[in-house]
């Protein structure tokens, strides 16, 4: 059965576990200048309805790195933009490509292109989860804080791709995850409840951003308006006040806790410049991050366990 990536509970937590080893074993091997090319031959489609600089320069340096190929193809500038099916797209795609990468709007959108692929499809963001971002992130805790087991990881901010993401991480991993994201803007009641009540899981709702971020080892945050939310920012801006992380957010937090962001960032509202810039912020190595961590993902996904380095 072809495995897809369409959010990170398609992972087990040891496949989880090792795919983030396998990560930082590949940054080590780039970093020495040892070429890796499991993938000659191959091509990656990305199919972006989404503006993007990390995913998509991420996802084509790496398949590159890796000895394959990528085509970058917009849905505006094919036939999805006038109305092919997702199904029809989905399999005729299967028959060039070896996996297709597609950040779009509804998770239903690569939800229906998985189920007609037979190639792996994995998930450059919708607006319900971010998972390649949330991989490279736990590939910084783990380069900065030696690993993930004991943590606790805070998020201020908005209620979103980026925090769904993260909620399943801390359900799969076990690490503890508090919330702050004002009324209104929290994650849908049902998943919350279904990932905080796995075995293990220690996710909790705070009621603001203090006592979330109280203790924490890693603070992280995201944009108040997310791609295609931009007509509501006036209105989000009043209800996010209060959610950002600024130096008076730091001092509650843990004495070395690290700072995350998935970039691009607002300096002045989820985050301020000072944090951004200071020297707990880790997010130039977190964005590097997503180069490796796809990489393990596109080896796990289209390499047998023989063929890896
Ligand atoms: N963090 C992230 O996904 O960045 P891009 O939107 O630039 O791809
Ligand atoms: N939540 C943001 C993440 C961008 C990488 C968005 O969806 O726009």
């Amino acid at each position: 059965m072809t495995r897809h990536f369409l959010r990170l509970s398609d992972l087990t937590k040891d496949e989880l576990d090792a795919l983030l080893k396998r990560a930082v074993h590949l940054k080590a091997r780039q970093k020495r200048g040892i070429p890796y090319r499991p993938l000659i031959g191959k091509t990656l489609g990305l199919v972006f309805e989404k503006a993007s600089t990390r995913t998509r320069l991420s996802f084509e340096a790496g398949m590159s790195q890796l000895g394959g190929y990528s085509i970058f193809i917009s849905p505006k500038d094919s036939q999805m933009g006038r109305g092919e099916p997702i199904k029809d797209t989905a399999r005729v795609m299967s028959r060039y490509l070896d996996a297709v990468v597609i950040r779009t709007f509804a998770h239903s959108i690569v939800a229906e292109f998985a189920r007609y692929s037979d190639i792996p499809v994995i998930n450059g963001l919708t607006d319900s989860h971010h998972p390649c971002q949330v991989l490279a992130d736990l590939m910084t805790i783990i380069e900065k804080k030696g690993g993930y087991d004991g943590m606790s990881v805070c998020w201020i901010g908005d209620g979103n791709n980026m925090a769904n993401s993260w909620i399943e991480a801390a359900s799969i991993l076990g690490f503890e995850l508090r919330l702050a994201c004002p009324e209104g803007y929290r994650p849908d009641e049902a998943f919350f409840k279904e990932a905080a009540s796995r075995p293990g899981a220690k996710i909790r709702m705070c009621d603001d951003a203090v006592e979330a971020a109280k203790d924490a080892q890693a603070l992280n945050t995201d944009v108040w308006a997310s791609m295609g939310q931009e007509a509501e920012s006036t209105e989000r801006r009043k209800a996010f006040a209060g959610y950002q992380i600024n130096e008076a957010v730091l001092k509650i937090a843990a004495k070395d806790a690290i700072v995350l962001h998935c970039l691009p960032a607002h300096r002045g509202e989820e985050i301020t410049e000072e944090v951004m810039e200071g020297r707990q912020s880790v997010v130039w190595d977190q964005a590097e991050n997503r180069l490796h961590a796809q990489k393990a993902v596109l080896e796990f996904l289209l390499t047998k366990g023989d063929e890896r380095q």
